[in-house]
């Protein structure tokens, strides 16, 4: 792996002119002149990328959890060329076009159970709201109108929209700012093993943290809940895989009170888990399921929410869909997504996800022999996760703004690998990794482990 290379002069000035004229994401103003975890990038192939003064990097997040298929896809880079000097746009409610109707025919055979339609969008904090408006207008038009809280659960990410970020369980980092949320919107307890809510033990604990959310249907009157929302992996919780059994709980819990369950694959769609949906884990299919990311593994921008018959049957006849968005079906992303699938499809990249994941997370696994801070290691496929912890008895955590997660990072970075490490090293790299990769990504995280540790004064 590289050192650092020092910034050239075209670096410097880019940086200068992006820190006064480019509002980073959740950034401070100007980060980018000052942030060493900020860098411009220039190229990428495969599961690397190389910044503008040529430093390697392995792309462990897959950039923000959705290059699926990896970088440097001409074969994409055609379909969209294509598609936009042929026609680069078409009405969203007037008119539509080949390729939206062929990808939502493809994505018709592809999703869990009979998901068989699709209300297209630009990302993933569009298919959220387009979900949540969806599911109060269907209780509308089936004579239930009151039906309009939201059940989300604590620590979950479902958008940075408004109604996203209401359902969303991130309430510590937006209240400060943008309260009052949505009203109606309900927070339920994530099924997380390793810091059950409840001190309790699976399987002991027989599930109450699915329980808990139809105790609070029945607390909140059945007749005014319109849906729960919940990733089938939570990403941003720290890649929380649920107990088996709580997602077959939960479904029965919406089905036994009209309650719609909304299944957000944003992140989870597409090969991420080792199957094509995380959802087909556990045989599960939601009524309505948001995608975004993978879909286009983020050559172009792209959601949608999946829609179940009976979904979309309320709308039949005058029930018009009160709910829009320009560039819902665009042909060029539609375009992308049919060469993303077909790369997919036609390279095992669902298969290889499966394997070069259980590598991974076996390699991770490992590291918990040689390093005490390994608090916990989880995921499934290539969606893996490192709960960083100060003391293994306790599980106490490392500051998220002290010296050692400082350090971590530091040394990821250096060490060439990019991710997201506070608490949580997050591992979630393209899904056409080979086995030498998964290897050298175990082998960074080991030395970078060993540097917090040192920094902490444990080794
Ligand atoms: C599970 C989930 N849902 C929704 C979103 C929002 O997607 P977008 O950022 O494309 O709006 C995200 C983004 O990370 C996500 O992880």
């Amino acid at each position: 792996m590289n050192d650092i290379a020092p910034a050239s002069s075209n670096e410097a000035a880019l940086k200068k002119s992006g820190a006064e004229h480019l509002f980073m994401h959740a950034s401070p103003y100007g980060a980018l002149a000052h942030d060493a975890g900020k860098r411009i990038l220039v190229e990428g192939k495969g599961i690397w990328v190389k910044d503008i003064v040529g430093n390697q990097f392995i792309d462990a997040l897959a950039g923000l959890w959705l290059v699926n298929v990896g970088h440097g896809r001409a074969e994409i880079g055609e379909a969209i060329a294509k598609q936009a000097s042929t026609l680069a746009y078409a009405s969203s409610t007037s008119a539509t076009t080949i390729p939206a109707i062929q990808l939502a025919e493809r994505l018709a055979t592809m999703a869990p159970g009979d998901q068989n339609t699709v209300f297209f969008t630009s990302g993933g904090s569009e298919a959220v709201e387009s979900a949540l408006k969806i599911a109060r207008q269907y209780h509308y038009h089936r004579g239930e109108p009151k039906r309009q809280k939201i059940i989300g659960r604590r620590g979950s990410y479902h958008g940075g929209t408004y109604a996203a970020m209401s359902v969303s369980g991130t309430r510590p980092t937006s209240d400060p700012f943008h309260s009052p949320f949505m009203p109606g919107v309900l927070h339920a307890s994530p099924p997380n093993c390793y810091r059950c809510d409840f001190r309790q033990t699976f399987p002991a604990c027989d599930l109450l943290c699915a329980d808990q959310i139809g105790q609070m249907i029945e607390y909140e009157n059945p007749q005014t809940v319109a849906a729960v929302i919940a990733e089938p992996i939570s990403a941003a919780n720290g890649i929380v895989v649920p107990p088996d059994g709580y997602w077959q709980r939960l479904r029965e819990i919406c089905d036994k009170h009209g309650v719609l369950l909304i299944t957000d694959e944003v992140i989870n769609g597409f090969g991420r888990t080792g199957k094509m949906f995380a959802s087909e884990h556990w045989g599960l299919v939601g009524d309505m399921m948001t995608m975004a990311k993978g879909l286009t593994s983020g050559y172009v921008p792209m959601g949608g929410v999946m829609c179940r018959p009976h979904v979309v049957e309320a709308f039949e006849d005058k029930n018009t869909l009160s709910h829009l968005i320009t560039y819902g079906g665009h042909p060029v992303a539609a375009a992308a997504a049919l060469a993303n699938i077909d790369i997919i499809e036609r390279e095992g990249l669902v298969q290889n996800a499966a394997a070069m994941g259980a590598l991974l997370l076996e390699g991770l696994r490992g590291l918990a022999d040689k390093h005490l801070t390994v608090g916990d290691v989880r995921g499934l496929g290539l969606l893996a996760g490192i709960e960083v912890v100060k003391d293994r008895g306790t599980k106490e955590k490392f500051s998220e703004s002290g010296p050692e997660l400082a350090a971590l990072n530091e040394s990821l970075r250096k060490r060439g690998l990019l991710t997201r490490a506070g608490t949580i090293i997050s591992l979630c790299p393209p899904l056409c990794i080979n086995a030498d990769e998964v290897a050298q990504i175990v082998d960074i995280v080991d030395g970078a482990l060993g540097d917090m540790e040192k920094a902490a004064g444990m080794a």
